[in-house]
């Protein structure tokens, strides 16, 4: 199985998931964009979607799938009944690193807005320590020297994404270099730092569920 067709079966197997009649919370990436593509299947059966970047966004209205505001369905429901993306990288905890595409804070956002998050990625994503990926920070303009400097104190081999502005106006600076031993702690230092939005570490919005695709189908970590 290619890697393209792993993506797919998780995206298709992530709609067992998906209850009638409820705001799903859909994230950022190839893999969700196959997500997207299977959930149009069941675009009569749900109140719409919460989108976690512009990007997310197009795709579901190409679809003809209701795209709300976060805040519009916060009005509708007490929270949205799951969030469905990918990572970058997941670790035995089910902790993540996540942001290769920039849309890493909408994505905690909206994940931590859903009653569970279920992750979908192929087998390549597996590690044993989070931080081979460039670790994404998303920091304010005015703060990137200040922030660039703490990065380089933790061990950390920060570089500037060049020509990359988020959908919240902001830069994001990926971290090379990290051995993540500690993924809450880490993802603690690095929101106390002014200047820093979000990073790229979901321990705190962890995965839930990881649905991974391998060569010999879906495998299940978590409930
Ligand atoms: C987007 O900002 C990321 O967090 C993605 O979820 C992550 O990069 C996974 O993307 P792919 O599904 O394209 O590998």
């Amino acid at each position: 199985m290619t890697q393209d067709e792993m993506k797919k079966k998780v995206a298709e197997a992530a709609l067992e998931y998906v209850k009638s009649g409820s705001i799903v919370g859909v994230g950022t990436g190839s893999t969700a964009n196959m997500f997207i593509d299977a959930l149009a299947t069941r675009k009569d059966d749900i109140l719409g979607a919460v989108a976690s970047s512009e990007a997310t966004a197009e795709r579901l209205r190409g679809h003809g799938i209701p795209v709300l505001d976060l805040n519009e369905a916060l009005s509708k429901v007490d929270s949205l009944s799951v969030y469905v993306d990918g990572a970058d990288e997941f670790d035995a905890g089910k902790n993540l690193t996540k942001g290769g595409g920039g849309a890493l804070t909408r994505e905690k956002i909206v994940a931590a807005a859903s009653d569970s998050f279920v992750c979908i990625v192929d087998a390549s994503k597996r590690v044993e320590y989070l931080g081979a990926f460039p670790l994404p920070v998303e920091v304010i303009p005015m703060a990137r020297e200040l922030v660039t400097d703490v990065l380089r104190r933790i061990g950390g081999n920060p570089v500037l994404r060049e020509g990359f502005i988020t959908d919240n106006g902001n830069i994001i600076i990926d971290v090379h270099d990290l051995k993540i031993t500690d993924a809450r702690a880490l993802e603690d230092e690095l929101n106390s730092v002014p200047g820093v939005v979000t990073n790229g570490v979901f321990s705190h919005q962890g995965a839930d569920v990881v649905l991974m695709g391998t060569a010999d189908g879906v495998q299940t970590i978590g409930n």
